[in-house]
C-alpha cells in the first residue's frame, strides 16, 4: 500500500499541530501550506514534528499557489484549515475574512476539480458552527438554518455552500467539519479560553491581579482541539463525502469557563452584579478578580450554540475524549508551566 500523504492548509496554527501529531503517528507523510515564516506548532508534551513535515509556503488567497503546492506535492487527502479564525476581528474586517475563507476556499475547490481524475485527493474542508443562526436554546445540527450573524460567519457559510455544490457538481470526496469551539494550551489568547488560563496562571504567579472580560454569559460548546482532530481524520475515510457536526452537545458560560479555570488553582469565585457591572471575587482572599468590560462585547452575537453530533458518533464512531472541566484545567497547567519557566529563565 502506498504511503497516504496529506497536504494540511494553515498547518501553524493550534488545529494544524494536533492534526500533523495525529497523522505523523499514523504513518502518513505530512506537508504543510501555510504564509511565509511559520511554522508547525509543537503540542506540549511531545517531540517537535518540525523536522518531519516540509512546509511550503503560499497565500491561500493566491489561487496558483495552492495549485502550485498541490501539483508539487500530490497528496492523497487535503485538510483546509487555512482562514480567518476571529469571529469579534471580523466585524472590522469583513473583507479578509471574505477574502481568505470564502475566496480561497473556492481557489482550493478549483484546483481540487482540476486534478487528474485518477489521482484526485480527498478533501475536508473546516468549516464552523457559525454560519448557524441560534435562537437561544435550540441544539445545532446539520439540519439547522444556515443563517450567520457574523461576517466571518458569512464568509464561512457561503464556503460551506460552495463546497456542498462542488462536492455534487464536480463529484469530489469532500467533507465539512461543522466545527464548534475546541481550544487547547495552543489556542493563542485572543481567543476566550486562553485568554483565561493565561491570566489564571498570570494572577497564581503574582504578576497580574485581574482578568477583564466581555459577554461572560455567551454559552458555548467547547472541546478539545486534539479530539477534532480525529474527527477531521475520521471524515475522509469514510466511502463518500458528507457533512458533520462535531461538538461535545455541553454548552457552557464563559462565567463557567472562569470558575473551572480558577478551580485548576484552587480558588472559587463569587459573582455580583449585572451586564458590565459584574464582577467576580476570590472567595477566600475577597479580591475582584475578574470584571467586564464592554470593549469586548461583539456588535451581535448568538447567546448560545449547542451542538449535536450524534451523526459523527454514529457514522464515524466519534467521542470527544476531554470534558470541558479537564481542558481548562490542562490550559491552566499548561500555562502555568511556561510562566515556571519564564521565571526560572530570569533567574538563571
Ligand atoms: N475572544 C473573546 N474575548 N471572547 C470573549 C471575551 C473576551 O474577552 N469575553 C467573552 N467572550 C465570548 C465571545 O463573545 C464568544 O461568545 C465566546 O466568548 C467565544 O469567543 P472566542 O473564544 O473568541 O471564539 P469564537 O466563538 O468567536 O470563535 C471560535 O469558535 C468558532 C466556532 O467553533 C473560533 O475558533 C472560530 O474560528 C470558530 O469558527
Amino acid at each position: 500500500m502506498t504511503q497516504p500523504h496529506a497536504l494540511i492548509t494553515g498547518i501553524a496554527g493550534q488545529d494544524g499541530a494536533y492534526l500533523t501529531k495525529l497523522l505523523l503517528e499514523k504513518d502518513y507523510r505530512v506537508t504543510g501550506f501555510d504564509v511565509p515564516g511559520t511554522q508547525v506548532a509543537q503540542v506540549p508534551g511531545t517531540p517537535s514534528a518540525g523536522s518531519q513535515v516540509e512546509v511550503l509556503n503560499g497565500d491561500i488567497r493566491g489561487g496558483k499557489h495552492i495549485r502550485s503546492a498541490i501539483e508539487a506535492c500530490k497528496p492523497t487527502e487535503i485538510y483546509h484549515l487555512a482562514g480567518r479564525t476571529h469571529a469579534g476581528d471580523s466585524f472590522t474586517h469583513s473583507d479578509e475574512a471574505l477574502a481568505t475563507n470564502y475566496e480561497g476556499t473556492l481557489n482550493l475547490l478549483e484546483a481540487v476539480a482540476n486534478t487528474n481524475p485518477d489521482h484526485q485527493p480527498r478533501l475536508f474542508l473546516a468549516s464552523s458552527c457559525e454560519i448557524f443562526g441560534s435562537d437561544g436554546d435550540e441544539t445545532l445540527d446539520e439540519k439547522s438554518a444556515i443563517a450567520p450573524v457574523s461576517p466571518y460567519g458569512r464568509s464561512k457559510a457561503l464556503a460551506f455552500e460552495a463546497a456542498c455544490e462542488a462536492r455534487q457538481s464536480r463529484e469530489l470526496h469532500l467533507s465539512n467539519g461543522i466545527l464548534f469551539n475546541h481550544e487547547s494550551p495552543l489556542r493563542p489568547e485572543t481567543f476566550v479560553s486562553r485568554k483565561i488560563t493565561k491570566a489564571v496562571a498570570r494572577i497564581e504567579a503574582g504578576g497580574a491581579d485581574d482578568l477583564s472580560l466581555g459577554n461572560l454569559s455567551a454559552r458555548r460548546d467547547w472541546g478539545h482541539a486534539a479530539d477534532y482532530a480525529d474527527a477531521m481524520w475520521r471524515m475522509l475515510q469514510q466511502p463518500t463525502g458528507d457533512d458533520y457536526v462535531v461538538a461535545t452537545g455541553r454548552a457552557t458560560t464563559v462565567r463557567e469557563l472562569v470558575d473551572m479555570a480558577f478551580a485548576a488553582i484552587d480558588r472559587e469565585i463569587d459573582w455580583a452584579g449585572e451586564g458590565a457591572s459584574e464582577t467576580g471575587r476570590c472567595r477566600t482572599s475577597g479580591d475582584i478578580l475578574v470584571h467586564v468590560d464592554p470593549e469586548f462585547y461583539r456588535p451581535v452575537e448568538a447567546p448560545s450554540r449547542v451542538g449535536h453530533a450524534s451523526k459523527a458518533r454514529e457514522r464515524l464512531g466519534w467521542e470527544p475524549s476531554r470534558t470541558v472541566g479537564a481542558l481548562m484545567q490542562e490550559m491552566v497547567e499548561a500555562d502555568r508551566a511556561r510562566f515556571a519557566e519564564t521565571n526560572l529563565a530570569v533567574a538563571r
